[in-house]
């Protein structure tokens, strides 16, 4: 798996103009109720977070706490029932459907919990996806497909069909996706959740390059604290729809890793 240091010159400077603003995501009693027939559920129930510019923030909770309901509103993907999300300063709900499928395309990289790659398309067709949306041209998209592919290992399965890779190779698969159009924030649920934990640990090393060296925000919901102590540099947790924690991580094991990004044996 190769590092961001061969990255082209555009590659390094597109995230760092980010880097002034501080707060990238800003949500304000955020709620997201579903009405199922007498009854709502209450998936996100009044969440006010603040994320900073460059931040690595793990999002936590048991299953059904409304971890996934909250990045699909940071995603843009769903509306609130009330309160506003802002991203960069601009609230999501005010966006029309032109500037959202922007922002979709450029300011934010998701990573899904099932990974969304479409099923009709070879491997390299899915990654450039975002590429054909945001208009590169051929040859380029072709290029960088193959660079992103190798970055997560899977050169040699470009030309397959999702269904004939193993569910860690389409998680990193959806994960070349999601950078490809290097975005200001990766918004990732349980990017490693399929895969075995030499795999696991390579994904979230090159999360942490993208992080550490082009200031890319990450959000990544995991159910493993382990994880997350080893890689976030925050930690929120989330229980019934509510935030009911939020802690910086003071362990040992994220200090070593900021300060030797590359170290060997972590590969
Ligand atoms: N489209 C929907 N319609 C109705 N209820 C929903 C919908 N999506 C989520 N929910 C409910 O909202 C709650 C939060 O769901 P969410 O998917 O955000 O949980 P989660 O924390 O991501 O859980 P997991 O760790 O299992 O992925 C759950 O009770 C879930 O059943
Ligand atoms: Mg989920």
């Amino acid at each position: 798996m190769s590092t961001l240091q061969g990255q082209p010159a555009e590659i390094a400077t597109k995230t760092t103009a980010s880097t002034v603003t501080t707060d990238v995501i800003r949500a304000e009693e955020l709620r997201r109720h579903y009405r199922m027939g007498e009854t709502v559920i209450r998936a996100v129930d009044g969440v006010s977070l603040s994320v900073r510019t460059g931040d690595f923030v793990a999002l936590l909770g048991s299953s059904g706490s409304g971890k996934s309901s909250v990045l699909n509103l940071l995603a843009g993907l769903d509306r609130p029932t009330s309160g506003s999300v802002k991203v960069q300063g601009r609230d999501l709900a005010k966006l029309s459907r032109e500037e959202l499928s922007r922002y979709r395309l450029h300011t934010v990289g998701m990573v899904f919990q099932s990974f969304n790659l479409i099923a009709s398309m070879t491997v390299a067709e899915n990654v450039e996806l975002p590429m054909r949306f945001a208009e590169v041209d051929r040859g380029r998209r072709d290029a960088l497909a193959r660079e992103a592919l190798a970055r997560v290992g899977l050169q040699a399965r470009m030309n397959h069909r999702p269904s004939e890779l193993s569910g860690g190779e389409q998680q990193r698969a959806a994960l070349a996706r999601a950078l490809i159009n290097l975005p200001q924030l990766l918004l990732a649920d349980e990017p490693t959740g399929n895969l075995d934990s030499h795999t696991g640990i390579e994904i979230m090393n090159l999360v942490r390059e993208f992080n550490q060296q082009l200031g890319m925000t990450v959000v990544m919901v995991t159910h493993e604290r382990a994880l997350a102590e080893r890689y976030a540099q925050r930690f929120i947790f989330l229980a019934d729809g509510k935030l009911v924690g939020d802690e910086m991580n003071s362990s040992s094991a994220l200090r070593l890793g900021e300060h030797r990004p590359g170290v060997e044996g972590e590969r």
